[in-house]
Parts: C-alpha cells; structure tokens; sequence
C-alpha cells in the first residue's frame, strides 16, 4: 500500500495538525432572553441551562460571557401578555423591555455586539411575525415592513449593533437598509435570517417567549424545508437589498443549505443551532444517552465544516467553557 489515510490520524498532535475546521470562541454568538423585574432567573423548562433574566441578572450573566471571551449576544424579549396587541405597537415603545435592555447592555459593555430580532411575534397577539388581517387571517407583507421600520430605528437609537430580521417578509430587508441610511443609522449592521425554515425545532423558543401562533403555522412566510435552492434565491435577494451578514436557521438538519449559500455568496454566512437542537442534546444527556459535550463540539465543528462563519447557539457559553479547559 502506497496511501495510508491512517498515518494522519496516528496521535493527537498530528490529528491537530491536518485538522480543516475548529471552532473557536470567535465564532460564536449567545442568544439571551429577558424579562422584567428584579433579580429573578426562571428556568425555561425544555431548554436546561437557559433562562429568563431580569435585566439586573442579565447584565451579570452577560459579564460572565465577557469574561468567557463572548464578544456578541442576541437578544430575546419576554413580552407580557398585556402588551401584545393586533397591531403589535409595543416592538416600537422606545421604553419597550428591549430597548431599555439594549441601552443598559450598551451602557455597561460598550465593546459587547448586541443583536436584536426583527419580527412581530413576541408582540402580535396573534403570535405571528407578521400583521394578521382580521377578516382573511392572511399575513400581510407591506404594512408589516412599516412596523418593522418603526421597529429598527427604536432599536437603533436604543444602541443595538445588528439587526436580525426573522420574520421572512418579502423586501424586509431592502426596506429596513433604507430606514438606517436615511436615520443616519448607516454604521448598523443586518443579519438576515435569509433561510428561514418553517420548522418544529422552534418549539422550546417558543415557549420561552410564549409566542406561539394562535392559529395556523407560519409556512405562509416561512420556508418549506423540501427546499435548497429557494434559499440560495432568498440569500442572493438579501444580498442585493443590503444584507451584511446571511443566516440559515435550523442548523442541524440544514448543513446544505449552509454550504450552498456559502459557495453562492461572498457574505459571511451564519447558522441558527435553534432551540428545539440544543432541548434534543439536552433530554437525551440527561437519561445518559449522549455525552452532551462532546455532541455539542461535533455539533458546532460540523457547522464550520459546512462553511458558517457564525453560529448562534444556546451552547455558547457551554463550549466558552470547554475552549477555556483546554
Ligand atoms: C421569531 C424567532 C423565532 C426564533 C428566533 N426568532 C421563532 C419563530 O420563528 O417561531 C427561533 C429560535 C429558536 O428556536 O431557537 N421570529
């Protein structure tokens, strides 16, 4: 025999050596999510180890990621049911949760990103990302993009770095660039959720914000996950309106999709490793099933093997830790 794969894979150190992807802190991108009132910490149920944080605690949790050598975090508001309304006027309250939330991250970590997520639902009673038109129940796309206008420019002014539109609207992005050039928001960045599946790994998301459609699903807008080359379209569309960073959300059971924007694009290209992955790893670690941490590093390398460049994952402050022991 000539060729021996084999010999590369002798010891640790030459495995070090030939090995094509790692994931490091850099990468990785922590979602938060929080509540009002004062130092309380609930448990999210189907996701152990995340919390709702008041934002007093937030700030600490959020001071451990820094020490972690987190560098950004995406940011989830708990709205209480008494702000949800069919218009969903609260996602534009300048004194809003997320907004106040923003500022005092801002205020205190000035060098921490901080990304907040464009879309209706944790305001619209209805649950959905988009207005709902009472008579037809159809979502409707263009007097949704006013909203979500209205939205990005309170988060801008209260200091948010990205923008991360969720909510699939068509033109969302082109609309909102427009909003920020003509604000004076220019330095703002979006992260687009370009691939945006209609998935049912949202489920603990959604209980951790209950915002979970009150009728329907959301595959008027979301995509359906038969499909590759939609994305690549919905990606390139992105792009072209003003997109500075492309994500594809599911993860896991999107790897091709990942690899495809990634060759079709020269954006950075980043990946959602949702909530319904992360309680998956979580459920089968605690019968003792799986080692939770060695699937999160394969996981999270698998995702830079695919091409991301960013992965936003509830892992983050798990895997911070595991680089630090190494
Ligand atoms: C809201 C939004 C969702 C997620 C991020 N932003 C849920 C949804 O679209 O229903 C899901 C994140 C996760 O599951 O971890 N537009």
């Amino acid at each position: 025999m000539l060729i021996r794969p084999r010999r590369t894979r002798t010891n640790q150190a030459i495995r070090s050596l030939v090995s094509e992807s790692r994931v490091t802190v850099d990468d990785l991108i922590q979602p938060l999510f929080v509540m009002e009132g004062k130092s309380v910490k609930t448990p999210i149920k189907s996701m152990p180890g995340q919390y709702r944080f008041s934002l007093d605690y937030l700030l600490e949790e959020i001071q451990t990621l820094k020490n972690l050598g987190i560098k950004a975090i995406s940011l989830f508001p708990v709205i209480d049911e008494k702000f949800k309304t069919t218009d969903a006027r609260e996602a534009y309250n300048p004194n809003g949760l997320n907004q106040r939330a923003v500022k005092a991250i801002k205020d205190r970590f000035p060098e921490m990103l901080v990304m907040t997520d464009i879309a209706l639902d944790p305001y619209n009673r209805d649950g959905h990302d988009g207005l709902v038109d009472a008579k037809s129940g159809k979502i409707l796309n263009d007097q949704t993009l006013e909203v979500l206008n209205q939205m990005a420019l309170v988060q801008a002014q209260a200091g948010s770095d990205i923008l991360g539109p969720s909510d699939m609207m068509d033109g969302r992005v082109l609309s909102l660039r427009q909003t920020l050039e003509s604000n004076s928001f220019q330095d703002v960045m979006i992260m687009s959720y370009s691939a945006k599946y209609a998935s049912a790994f949202y489920g603990p998301f959604r209980e951790a914000l209950d915002s979970a459609p009150k009728s329907g699903d959301k595959k008027t807008y979301q995509m359906d996950f038969s499909n590759a080359r939609e994305a690549v379209r919905e990606a390139l569309l992105d792009q072209e309106e003003g997109a500075d960073i492309l994500m594809v959300k599911p993860g896991l059971s999107y790897l091709d999709v990942v690899y495809q924007c990634k060759q079709a694009s020269h954006l950075p290209i980043a990946v959602y490793n949702v909530s319904g992955e992360y309680a998956m790893v979580m459920a089968a670690a605690e019968k003792g099933w799986v080692d939770a941490d060695k699937i999160m590093l394969e996981t999270l390398t698998a995702f830079k093997r695919a091409g991301a460049d960013i992965i936003l994952t509830y892992f983050a402050k798990a895997m911070a830790e595991r680089l630090h022991r190494l």
